[in-house]
């Protein structure tokens, strides 16, 4: 086994929610998605895909169909994007490990925003590159990117600058000027932005979509965006996603397709046409659910004595601290133990995040989140 691999740590949301195994009694909110089913004209579309025999291999980009769906979709919220850019993935993460290993080998060096979820800076480690965290840092609750600290860590040795926004598990999202500042910086230098905007429709600020660098890249910008079809439109269980590369990264991203995954299920991606076609009507309704649970759930955990909270503006978590509780990896196995409510500690997200928990407020039945609340607060000793 390789020493890269062996050192990898392991999930610290999987060790709290290990202490819960086998019980029913657990409010969990530890996980990154909802417990709403996928829209039903999706899994349709998958079931009359599967019915009609549609079970065989593909084209490693996906069905033409799909990525020309994709570009529209894209083109709408963003510049003008051609389908032949757009590589269909068999989850959000395989697009982030694809363009990791476009990208990265042994000695590169990656700069990271974090705290983030974790997948994100074990990827370079697996491929053997080092990373260099950047912390973004909390004022009364909420995260702020120092950009002049950003910048100075990019130089021309840097291969690839690593951003997730809005972010997993802070809610921090990239302003515009920001993400200005930033592409022109890495063309400068020569670094390769990797952009995971999974949750870029998971966003509360007014727009469609939060602000991304598609909306200001030019087409040969050392540019991957990763994208998923995961939040958006409830499909977790699917594994689909997307990336959108420069015109003359594809060739590359085409034979490492074929050796990762070959292609995604013909199925799933009927699923996902569904998804697209329907997105005007069930991408609004979802956000506003979801925006309707933050606000609950974070206007709850303000009224907590001891409690640092502030409300996200985008993604589907609340990031706060509980005045005291420092180690939230042991906090957070005595909430499953003692009162039956799962969150994720902020220490699985980084050193950044310890001291912080993490509530996914994604919840079908916001009356869940009162009853954790009520948990928490039985919890809390102050
Ligand atoms: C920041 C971030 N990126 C990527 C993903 C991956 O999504 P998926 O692999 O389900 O498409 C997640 C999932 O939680 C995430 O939080």
């Amino acid at each position: 086994m390789r020493d890269a691999i062996r050192a990898l740590p392991g999930s610290r949301i999987r060790e709290v929610a290990n202490a819960g195994i086998g019980r029913d009694d657990v409010l969990a909110f530890w996980f990154g998605e909802s417990d709403e089913v996928t829209p039903e004209p999706v899994r349709q579309a998958a079931a009359e895909s599967l019915a009609r025999g549609e079970t065989f291999y593909s084209h490693n980009f996906g069905l033409p169909e799909l990525r020309q769906a994709i570009a529209v979709y894209a083109s709408a919220l963003h510049r003008p994007l051609e389908a032949g850019r757009v590589a269909v993935t068999s989850s959000g993460v395989s697009a982030l490990m694809l363009a990791m290993q476009m990208l990265l080998g042994s000695g590169d060096e990656v700069v990271a925003v974090v705290p983030v979820w974790p997948n994100l800076t074990a990827q370079p480690l697996i491929l053997g590159a080092s990373v260099r965290r950047v912390a973004l840092r909390p004022h009364a609750g909420a995260w702020r990117l120092d950009l002049q600290e950003l910048l100075s860590a990019v130089t021309p040795r840097t291969r690839m600058l690593l951003v997730n926004a809005p972010n997993n598990p802070t809610g921090w999202t990239l302003t515009r000027a920001e993400q200005e500042a930033l592409l022109a910086h890495c063309r400068r230098t020569g670094t390769w932005i990797v952009a995971d905007e999974v949750y870029e429709r998971i966003y509360f600020g007014g727009t469609p979509a939060a602000p991304s660098f598609l909306d200001i890249a030019a087409p040969d910008d050392r540019l991957a965006v990763v994208q998923s079809f995961s939040k958006s439109f409830l499909m977790t269980g699917w594994r689909l996603g997307w990336l959108v590369l420069p015109n003359g990264a594809m060739e590359a991203a085409g034979k490492l397709l074929e050796f990762n995954s070959s292609c995604a299920p013909v199925f799933v991606q009927r699923g996902a046409l569904a998804a697209l076609a329907g997105a005007d009507n069930f991408v609004p309704g979802l956000v506003a659910r979801l925006q309707a649970c933050r606000d609950r759930l974070v206007t709850g955990l303000q009224a907590m004595p001891g409690v640092t909270a502030s409300s996200p503006p985008g993604g589907l978590y609340a990031f706060f601290r509980v005045e005291g509780e420092d180690d939230t990896l042991a906090f957070a196995k005595r909430l499953v133990a003692e009162q039956g409510l799962g969150l994720a500690p902020g220490s699985a997200f980084g050193p950044e995040g310890e001291g912080w928990l993490r509530w996914c407020f994604a919840s079908r039945d916001p009356a869940r989140l009162d009853q954790g609340l009520q948990r928490l607060a039985a919890g809390i000793r102050l």
